[in-house]
């Protein structure tokens, strides 16, 4: 099979010297690539700024901004079987990015922003023949949310976690998720650490996969 994963975080410029980004590792990402590797599978791995070594055998795509993203996205996204939509997209970016350094002044100082384009949701509705897999970082009734998210964006996989609980999710080598199913099926993991969940996600994604083909034949 052929994956195509997002990692990372985005990161929106303001000025020459400042951007609007999230606190995303990029670790759970870079273990579903090296994962999915390890499992005799073809990997392209789009990420954002991050402190990691791709894995050896893996595409390396490096954007830096949401836009640049989707275009690495939307471009890669037509050779791939399955698309793990892992990077924590910045969702806003400045209307106008100052070509000068704005200067400090002794007053408030507003921004205005602009949603970014969601990615996950423009590429899942197409027509496809890929398996989309979605992430929803949630601080409350995760998974509500996520299967909200599921819904919404056409995802056939939503794994969905709480980022309001320590040692969990972003920055940590440790994750807590749901998988959550079109079915209404959901599988949960206690924490561990994100290299066992990245590998069972994509057993997870194999056998999906598998079925999906069966059904057609
Ligand atoms: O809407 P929310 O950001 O919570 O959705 C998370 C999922 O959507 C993740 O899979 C993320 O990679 C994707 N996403 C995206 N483009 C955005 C925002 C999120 O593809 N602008």
């Amino acid at each position: 099979m052929r994956f195509l994963v997002t990692a990372g975080p985005t990161r929106e410029p303001i000025d020459p010297v400042r951007y609007l980004s999230n606190r995303s590792s990029g670790k759970m990402g870079f273990a579903i690539a090296a994962a999915a590797l390890q499992a005799g599978h073809k990997v392209t791995l789009i990420s954002g700024p991050v402190n990691l070594d791709p894995p050896r055998g893996a595409q390396f795509i490096s954007v830096s901004t949401s836009e640049e993203m989707f275009e690495a996205t939307d471009r890669y996204v037509r050779n791939c079987d399955v698309l793990v939509m892992c990077a924590a997209v910045t969702d806003y970016k400045a209307k106008n990015v100052s070509p000068g350094k704005i200067k400090k002044r002794d007053a408030n100082f507003s921004l205005q922003l602009v949603p970014t384009r969601d990615i996950l949701g423009s590429l899942a509705k197409q027509d496809r023949q890929f398996l989309v897999v979605g992430f929803a970082a949630e601080t409350n009734d995760v998974e509500g949310n996520a299967q909200k998210k599921l819904r919404d964006k056409n995802c056939d996989i939503v794994v969905a976690n709480d980022v309001s609980r320590a040692n969990s999710g972003m920055e940590s080598d440790e994750n807590e998720v749901t998988i959550l199913f079109r079915n209404g099926e959901k599988e949960k993991f206690s924490r561990t650490s994100k290299q066992i969940i990245a590998r069972e996600l994509v057993k997870i994604i194999a056998n999906m996969r598998e079925k999906c083909l069966t059904k057609k034949m």
